[in-house]
């Protein structure tokens, strides 16, 4: 019988003291891809949101993004430079102060780069195609090139263990490109790269190794690594991949690699394909090789929730939760459970500490609905905050 506040233990020794994370969601606070002050102030304030924060989507590789940006001057962040290493050393320490789980979500957004587009970069993915919702070029990837993406997953976890991260999640999931790589949809390749389904899971192997490498060279020993994982990719007639392919997916990858935790990414945690009677936490799980937990994501929204997720997976993943309620770890393991925060009101808005562009975003993702939403349209200018550069200075550049 598992329990919301059992301490968890992962497989190379981490402890988190309960069996929740906090979904990585993006804040839209970087500028010029860098933290700012309000990035640190909203991890900050989620320092007791969950047994384990992972951060945001970090790009790995100079066209690794931003991806399809909310608004064009508030950016994602990155990490193929050092420069990036002390803006996201503040983000590690900030979550760290109360003893939870730091964890940076590693990623390489391909076809969706859109913003690098507009500010000169290139665009890549695994096959060039046309896809209907894409109006700027695409780069079609070279061999060499693909080495290099795997290469710079390397160096960013380098970067990430230098910044004191507790550990990485490799971005496998949401239509990115190692997503891409995995769909048919999108790879058309016929190289080592793709063509069947083994050589479509190539590019999940090679950067799991390449990360796993760094990991072993110079981390410490119970450093944590996951894989967030799409469990399906299915749009009408377009068929990226099925369940069944994804199954193979991850008992490959934790057949041949340490993984501490596989995060199933979905909107919906208990939702079920068409061909099957279970869901796909009990269809993945299955093929997950043990001692690698398993974690899922998506509407997790209430106690009751979590404790039925629970009965699927080893830790709950609680996106929009935190971002209403950033202590709901801490109420978990105080008996407060009655006092955890369901919408947003001027009271919880006050103790949230979103992110300007998470303000400006929310009101207007009917995708991301959530209760209260519209009161964060009342909400005065929005305003960036400052930028933390590499040498610990600050500039200050509000829009
Ligand atoms: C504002 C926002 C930003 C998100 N950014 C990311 C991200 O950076 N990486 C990622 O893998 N998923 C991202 N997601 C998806 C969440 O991690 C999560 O899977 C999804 O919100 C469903 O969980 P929930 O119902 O608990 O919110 C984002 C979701 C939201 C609401």
């Amino acid at each position: 019988m598992k329990n919301l506040t059992d301490q968890v233990t992962f497989r190379h020794g981490s402890k988190i003291d309960t069996r929740t994370a906090q979904s990585p969601m993006l804040t839209n606070s970087g500028l010029n891809e860098k933290v700012t002050q309000s990035t640190i102030e909203y991890y900050s304030t989620r320092s007791q949101s969950a047994g384990m924060v992972i951060v945001e989507y970090t790009n790995v590789s100079p066209n690794g993004g931003p991806s399809r940006s909310w608004a064009k001057d508030r950016e994602q962040l990155a990490i193929y430079k050092d420069t990036f290493i002390d803006g996201l050393t503040k983000i590690a320490q900030a979550l760290k102060k109360d003893g939870n789980k730091a964890i940076l979500q590693l990623a390489h957004s391909g076809r969706e780069a859109a913003y690098r587009y507009t500010i000169g970069g290139q665009v890549e993915v695994p096959s060039k195609m046309d896809f209907p919702w894409i109006d700027y070029p695409l780069h079609e990837l070279t061999d060499d090139e693909v080495w290099q993406i795997v290469k710079d997953f390397g160096s960013a976890t380098k970067r990430a263990i230098q910044c004191g991260f507790d550990g990485i999640e490799i971005h496998g999931a949401n239509h990115y490109l190692i997503q891409q790589f995995f769909s048919a949809f999108s790879n058309h390749r016929s190289d080592h790269w793709g063509g069947n389904l083994e050589k479509r899971m190539n590019f999940a192997i090679e950067v799991s190794r390449e990360v796993m490498k760094v990991v072993a060279d110079y981390a410490p020993k119970n450093f944590i690594v996951g894989y967030r994982i799409s469990p399906e990719e299915i749009h009408g007639e377009n068929v990226g991949y099925t369940w069944h392919e994804s199954q193979k997916l991850v008992k490959k990858l934790t057949g041949s690699f340490d993984f501490d935790y596989v995060h199933l990414s979905t909107m919906n945690y208990a939702a079920k394909p068409t061909d099957s009677d279970q869901n796909y936490a009990q269809l993945l799980g299955k093929e997950i090789k043990s001692p690698t937990l398993e974690m899922i994501a998506g509407g997790i929204h209430t106690v009751e929730k979590m404790k039925d997720a629970l009965k699927y997976v080893d830790i709950v993943s609680l996106g929009r939760a935190t971002l209403i309620d950033p202590q709901i770890a801490y109420k978990l393991k105080t008996g407060l459970n009655k006092d955890i925060l369901l919408k947003f009101n001027e009271q919880s808005v006050k103790n949230a500490h979103l992110t300007p562009g998470l303000i400006e975003l929310l009101p207007n993702a009917p995708y991301f609905y959530m209760p209260g939403v519209e009161y964060l349209k009342t909400l005065s200018t929005v305003k960036l905050g400052d930028v933390v550069t590499h040498d610990g200075a600050t500039n200050s550049k509000n829009n």
